[in-house]
């Protein structure tokens, strides 16, 4: 090297200036990451391990826009959880009402029965200091077959289905796991131990069935045959909130329909207990049919043609939650 004293120091200052500086950015990243528990990232999940992030923190800071703040009611509970819980009135009689009966005098008696068999107590009350929910509602649209969304679905760790859902077979689209399953009596299907059955009650009696399905199985018929006896762990079973119920019809499909549809209730209740939301197998497939995943006979069992739903609002509002950033849509 040819450098005159003097300017090699002056070359070598000029390379080191830099260092101090360059030392603090990095201690401050080091500290921003690790260290500042508002940054970190919130939506990580580590299970089985000390550190388990603060989803609850996260959702509080939530932007939350006009749209979203105008329609959403955080004070209002997805499940029914106690015997005494209060329903008010005007809940009681629109519920009643959607299967024409309008005597409530024996709910309570009824609600008592059903806390004797299910859970009383609300699993999703902590709202900090959990580990986050990353949620996957999986309706049962035709745009599944062929979609190899199975493993995406997998990565979830809570995964909702409802109905008539069906897994073998379907894996590469759908996924095999389940942790909660929605359903009523005349779509009820058996569940393997662990998953939660979540009843949505359309009536009073599907409180009594799902009562009696789980016990004595004196039920056998509502407006059509149902399970006798449902195989599902009792420990696991939550009730579908009707109070919630009529908040999505109020709020949300804004009386579109007769009533919202079981994916509608599924992703509004992931809404309220998840900190990260996917939806998958909701609306019509790519030919705009709207028949079921396993279904070869486009029309048959066509949820569009039921009439009781307006499947074109619903697509539509899952599609302004998507843009307003509160979950992904899976097409
Ligand atoms: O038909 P079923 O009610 O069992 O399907 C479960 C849910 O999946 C529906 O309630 C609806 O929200 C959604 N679905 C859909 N498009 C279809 C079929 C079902 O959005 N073609």
């Amino acid at each position: 090297m040819h450098c005159i004293r003097r300017h090699c120091r002056l070359n070598h200052h000029r390379r080191t200036v830099w260092i101090p500086p360059l030392l603090c950015v990095v201690a401050f990243l080091i500290y921003f990451i690790y260290f500042c528990p508002d940054y970190s990232n919130p939506l990580e999940l580590v299970e089985g391990s000390d550190h388990v992030p603060m989803c609850g923190q996260y959702k509080t800071a939530t932007l939350r826009t006009p749209w979203f703040e105008k329609r959403f009611n955080g004070s209002i509970e997805p499940l029914l959880v106690r015997k005494d819980q209060v329903i008010p009135d005007h809940v009681l009689q629109w519920w009643l009402k959607l299967q024409g009966v309008n005597n409530a005098s024996r709910m309570p008696w009824i609600l008592e029965q059903m806390f004797k068999v299910v859970p009383s107590g609300n699993p999703y009350e902590e709202q900090y200091k959990r580990p986050c929910r990353h949620c996957a509602v999986v309706g049962n649209s035709g745009n599944l077959k062929g979609s190899h969304y199975g493993k995406k679905i997998d990565s979830h760790n809570l995964i909702f289905r409802m109905n008539g859902a069906r897994i073998s077979g379907f894996e590469a689209d759908v996924g095999s796991r389940t942790t909660h399953h929605f359903m009523y009596p005349e779509s009820a299907v058996h569940l393997p131990h662990g998953v939660h059955l979540v009843l949505v009650p359309f009536k009073l009696q599907d409180l009594r069935w799902i009562t009696s399905a789980l016990s004595t199985g004196e039920i056998k018929y509502t407006y059509k045959r149902v399970k006798q006896y449902i195989q599902a762990d009792k420990d696991k079973v939550l009730i579908f909130n009707p109070a919630f119920f009529k908040y999505i019809h109020d709020n949300w499909t804004t009386h579109h329909g007769k009533y919202p549809s079981t994916g509608m209730l599924a992703l509004f209740f992931a809404l309220h207990i998840c900190d990260e939301i996917s939806v998958f197998g909701f609306g019509a497939d790519r030919n705009g049919n709207w028949h079921h995943y396993w279904e070869n006979n486009r029309f048959a069992g066509a949820f569009r043609w039921t009439g009781v739903h307006n499947a074109d609002f619903e697509s539509k509002l899952i599609e302004s939650l998507a843009k307003e950033g509160r979950l992904k849509f899976y097409i």
